[in-house]
């Protein structure tokens, strides 16, 4: 098959890179080890920025977050046992939307289908050929068991952290920058109401925890644990214990409690990996970069990435050819790290390290009180949030 952009990874980056083009009458071909459903059922970020959610309105892919998503204005940060919180639309005039990323990731899938366009879930044996040159090529076996080949002029990798796609810029070109943390993210999703309107960000001796939502019944909850941690030594009470004990405070506030539906721990760490683009190849969202969880950047700036992507993949297969691509990377960059700011930042501030001298953990307290306690610090931490326009 022919294809101007073959497109190794259907997740969001893939699948709205694709949806991009094909907008502007640019077929490209979407392929993904994983099924729809396996894809579908994995539990990832819930933070969509409004830009982002406006795009996914805008563009035509779907208007379902305006409806089943909500709109918030602020957050809530709580340490030393109270709640501090941001004002997201008085201080910058912005907000976000809770809009989990399956949700973003079946809208996609749904629009890919309605316009036509080609996705190949659950093949297997990807293999990106000749990526130096300017006819590379994708080789798959569909789900079905039929050997394929996409011959394109280009080839995004939008197949996440642990993809194939970075590892084919030559060795000796790959730059890496990262850093690890020493802590992780025990993940829960609990059945019960919400218990707080907006998310919750807490601090506390015994380390993080964030509170989530997912729907009216279905709540997502976070704890600060070590890398290490194995879900079967947590059953629903020390769950509940730990969580309660990183939230709680003189003002009485206490997380609605329910069966735990499922529970993991999610390892993170700041990464990214230069050139993003090699020959015919180019490298999107997570397969390029990655952040730590803390502020919900990895989605917002996949998307990001995507969006000046097709812009510049437009120009490439159009007059300008092969020229525009140096565009890209520039472009994605400024963002990026500042996202990988950002989320290391957030990180920093909330967690406990294990250790910590007393010295750093009042140092954070007094870096916790000069954000929420001076309007410039809750202007920063809301403009970072909320996202900045492509155009900054
Ligand atoms: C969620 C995840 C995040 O990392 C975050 O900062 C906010 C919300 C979530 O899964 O809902």
């Amino acid at each position: 098959t022919e294809v101007p952009v073959a497109v190794v990874g259907a997740g969001p980056a893939g699948l709205m890179l694709a949806h991009l083009l094909g907008r502007a009458g640019v077929d490209a071909v979407a392929v993904d080890l994983r099924s729809r459903a396996e894809i579908e059922s994995t539990h990832r970020a819930g933070i969509l920025e409004a830009d982002a959610a406006r795009d996914l309105v805008e563009t035509g892919v779907s208007d379902r977050i305006l409806r089943e998503g909500h709109e918030h204005e602020g957050t809530e940060l709580r340490f030393g046992g109270r709640a501090h919180r941001i004002d997201f639309r008085a201080l910058v005039g912005a907000s976000v939307w809770l809009y989990p990323q399956t949700e973003v990731f079946t809208d996609l899938a749904d629009a890919r289908a309605r316009d036509g366009g080609t996705v190949h879930f659950g093949v297997s044996d990807p293999e990106v050929l000749d990526a130096d040159t300017d006819r590379p090529r994708v080789r798959f076996t569909a789900a079905d068991g039929t050997r394929h080949e996409l011959r394109a002029r280009y080839v995004v990798g939008a197949d996440g952290s642990r993809g194939m796609c970075r590892g084919l810029v030559p060795e000796e070109l790959r730059v890496r920058h990262g850093t690890e943390y020493p802590f992780a993210w025990f993940g829960v999703m609990a059945q019960a109401p919400a218990s707080a309107p907006e998310l919750v960000y807490a601090h506390s001796e015994h380390g993080f925890a964030l509170i989530s939502r997912r729907t009216e019944t279905v709540q997502r909850m976070y704890f600060q644990c070590d890398p290490d941690e194995d879900t079967a030594a947590w059953p629903d009470e020390r769950i509940w214990a730990t969580l309660q004990a990183r939230v709680a405070g003189g003002d009485g506030f206490r997380l609605v409690e329910g069966p735990i539906l499922e529970r993991t721990v999610l390892r993170f760490r700041s990464f990214v990996q230069e050139p993003m683009r090699w020959g015919s190849l180019l490298l999107a969202g997570d397969a390029a970069h990655t952040v730590p969880p803390t502020g919900a950047r990895g989605l917002n700036l996949a998307l990001h990435d995507v969006k000046v992507l097709a812009g510049v993949l437009l120009r490439a297969l159009g007059r300008e050819g092969e020229p525009a691509l140096a565009d890209y990377q520039p472009l994605a960059l400024r963002r990026i790290w500042r996202a990988q700011h950002f989320s290391s930042w957030m990180t920093r501030l909330l967690h406990t390290a294990p250790g910590a001298s007393p010295f750093e953990l009042r140092r954070q307290l007094g870096e916790l009180d000069s954000v929420v306690g001076t309007r410039a610090g809750r202007a920063y931490l809301a403009e970072q949030y909320t996202g900045w326009p492509s155009s900054r």
